[in-house]
């Protein structure tokens, strides 16, 4: 599906009207927060600009009151971080940040999220979400991986496509795929540096969840920071108008990240000037510059110089005024705007909480869960009472600008405010223990360990909270170990040291070292940043109201440089992937995840075992809850090419399904296999499918696989 249709007359017909400068003052998008500067001040007035970013509804109506005295009335797009839901502005709902939705592996829900978020968007006055990330999350040092849905192309591809479907459904909001491209990827996991992918190998992985949020109708796309083999991204001609443009017929506008193009001359040293940057930028494919004041002067200059050709120029400014008209801001009708009461109401917070409760993971449980006849319960660790932490990035804490002094909402549910109302029962007493990265003095740091081991010593179990906060995530925030910081795994030894029993909650941005958490907790819990009522699914989850249904969509590491860990590796001669000292692989891989159910898989079925190309089988599986508990389980589908003429991972995920079986039910559960997805992009970069054996997996946790064979006739 491509982007819906626009009144292309009507965007002629303005475009006709414009002058240079009212054309380049299209392709501009400034930062009200960022600024003031002449610039800003002069298009402020003028209400000429195309586009404002981090503007919130409130700060809109001077800037659309100068658009409508101007001639053509064309009034400026409004972007906004709304990467979990428009979180910026504090009264709206804040969702589970990407990483932990990825958990759900559901679609439906994922797109009802994008759905959710940009009728508060709109409601809000905005029309523009610079969501989703697309990125791939395969360094974990990098300090961005929660902003994503994982480390795999197949999960990613179809949870961006859901959210973008879910924010564009209603026609009023446009999402935003970035960043375009390869940037998760970047060398070290250090933020915004290079990335060796070829171009065979950006086919085959990162280009593929950009691929399918064009062909969900993405309506904008964002240049990443970085570049691949040495060349900039922000002036790549390939990527941005080769490939995306014209290959793969994305219809919308690209708008650069913040500053792109300074980067090119400060950073990338590839420019000596602003202006032969900006030049640059736009030829290659960008249409809007996020934040440079110095690209209206510019692009102006060039074009009256003809160092740009005002085809160009024609060019970008008529995708950005087809994006307006799509999104009914040229139509100079007015709509009746969504009533502001939607904004983090009851009922999408009730969303919010079924959205994290299919988000929470369990990573081990040895019957320690659910947690039932606890009379008095220990709240530990400093993440319990952490609304910051568990929130994760880009919301009103940290965005436009970081507010310290900002504190939490009244309907946010901390773990504490959580289990106290999961558990209203029983005696809650909470210590914090220790901090996350330890700034307190010796003596503090003892008197707070001291009080936790007390309280817990006087406790049925202990619920300890635990994981990272906000400065060790987040843009620039790479991380070269992956160790819970601080004093927080003794915490975790020393309250087992007491004999009691031990749960583990992490609240965290990304996957951390576990081994010793493994050793001495009872059950562990993965919530990641999991938003306004992550602490009371939690709770229900861990008090056994609700199932845990999660599974990873992202490998959890042995060791900080035991990286990579994700699954989707080669075998090698020197195969198997193990260091000498750290053990092979991941100990909660990709796809992992326990129920209370007890999932038990049966023999795989095919009803053909050769097919033509082009062909499709049906695969079948006996899925059986051997439990008394009802649940949901997430059947993985992957394969492998047995021979192939280039490496192919040990295994590809290609599809997935969510399957309720009551308790000690069974259920067919049946994918359609197209030989289609069975290819791999050879060395001049074509997409090829094979003839030969295919092993076909299936698999409930990333660790047991069923197997059968296919073979693809000649
Ligand atoms: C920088 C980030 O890389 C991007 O994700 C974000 O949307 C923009 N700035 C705007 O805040």
């Amino acid at each position: 599906m491509q982007s819906q249709a626009y009144n292309k007359e009507r965007v002629e017909a303005i475009l006709s009207k414009m002058s240079l400068e009212d054309k380049v003052a299209q392709m501009l998008q400034l930062s009200a927060n960022a600024n003031p500067s002449d610039i800003f001040e002069k298009f402020k007035s003028e209400g000429k600009l195309g586009s404002y970013l981090h503007v919130l509804g409130h700060e809109t109506g001077s800037f659309l009151e100068s658009a409508a005295q101007t001639e053509l009335k064309v009034p400026p797009i409004f972007g906004i971080d709304a990467i979990h839901g428009h979180a910026l502005l504090k009264p709206a709902t804040v969702f589970p940040s990407q990483l932990a939705m990825a958990c759900s592996w559901d679609d439906d829900m994922v797109e009802k999220v994008g759905e959710v978020t940009a009728d508060e968007v709109a409601a809000d006055g905005l029309n523009w979400v610079f969501s989703p990330v697309l990125c791939i999350g395969r360094d974990l040092r990098w300090g961005r991986i929660a902003e994503t849905f994982g480390e795999d192309a197949e999960l990613i591809s179809r949870l961006g496509a859901a959210i973008i479907r879910g924010y564009q459904k209603n026609g009023n909001v446009a999402a935003c795929a970035k960043h375009y491209l390869g940037y998760g990827e970047a060398t070290g996991g250090r933020d915004s540096y290079d990335t060796e992918i070829t171009e065979r190998k950006a086919r085959e992985i990162f280009l593929r969840p950009f691929k399918a949020a064009v062909d969900a109708g993405c309506m904008t796309f964002m240049t990443a920071y970085g570049s691949i083999d040495g060349e900039s991204l922000t002036v790549s001609h390939r990527y941005l108008t080769e490939i995306l443009k014209d290959e793969y017929g994305f219809d919308g506008f690209v708008v650069t990240d913040w500053e792109n193009f300074r980067s090119t001359v400060q950073g990338q040293k590839l420019f000596e000037s602003m202006d032969d940057a900006c030049v640059a930028g736009v030829v290659a494919g960008n249409d809007m510059s996020m934040n440079s004041n110095e690209f209206y002067a510019a692009l102006v200059n060039a074009a009256k110089e003809g160092r740009i050709s005002i085809d160009v120029i024609d060019n970008a400014v008529r995708r950005i005024l087809a994006v307006k008209d799509r999104l009914g801001l040229l139509d100079g009708e007015k709509k009746t705007p969504l009533s502001r009461d939607i904004i983090g109401c009851d009922a999408h917070q009730a969303f919010n909480y079924d959205v994290a409760v299919k988000s929470t993971v369990l990573l081990k449980n040895n019957g320690a869960l659910p947690l039932a006849g606890a009379k008095k319960i220990a709240v530990l660790g400093p993440n319990a009472t952490d609304v910051r932490a568990q929130y994760g990035d880009w919301t009103y804490f940290s965005h436009p600008n970081p507010k310290p002094e900002e504190t939490g909402k009244e309907c946010t549910y901390t773990v504490l405010k959580g289990i106290q109302a999961a558990y209203a029962d029983s005696e809650i007493v909470y210590a914090k223990g220790c901090s996350v990265v330890g700034a307190e003095d010796a003596q503090t740091s003892d008197a707070w360990m001291n009080e936790a081991l007390a309280v817990a010593a006087d406790a049925d179990a202990s619920i300890i909270v635990i994981g990272d906060i906000l400065d060790q995530n987040g843009e620039t925030k790479d991380r070269a170990n992956l160790v819970l910081s601080g004093r927080q795994n003794e915490l975790v030894k020393r309250v087992k040291e007491l004999g009691k029993t031990v749960i583990v909650v992490l609240v965290n941005g990304k996957p951390l070292e576990l081994n010793e958490v493994e050793k001495y907790a009872d059950a562990i819990v993965e919530g990641f940043n999991s938003g306004d009522m992550g602490g009371l699914a939690v709770a229900n989850l861990i008090k056994g109201k609700e199932n845990f249904s999660g599974k990873l969509p992202i490998s959890f590491p042995y060791s900080s440089a035991a990286l990579p860990c994700y699954y989707n590796q080669y075998d090698y001669w020197h195969f198997g992937q193990k260091y000498i000292d750290v053990p092979k692989g991941s100990p909660y891989p990709f796809g992992f995840g326990l129920s209370y159910s007890n999932f038990v898989y049966g023999d795989l079925s095919l009803d053909k075992t050769v097919l033509a190309r082009g062909e499709k089988a049906e695969l079948s599986v006996e899925l059986k809850n051997d439990s008394a508990v009802d649940g949901e389980e997430t059947v993985q589908l992957y394969f492998r090419d047995k021979i192939c003429k280039i490496l192919t991972p040990i295994r590809t995920l290609i599809d997935y399904k969510k399957v309720s079986v009551p308790a000690g039910e069974s259920r067919t559960v049946t994918f359609t296999v197209d030989t289609e997805k069975l290819g791999y992009y050879n060395r001049d970069c074509e997409y090829c499918v094979d003839a030969g054996e295919f092993a076909l997996y299936v698999s409930g946790d990333g660790k047991n696989f069923k197997e059968i064979t296919l073979r693809v006739a000649e």
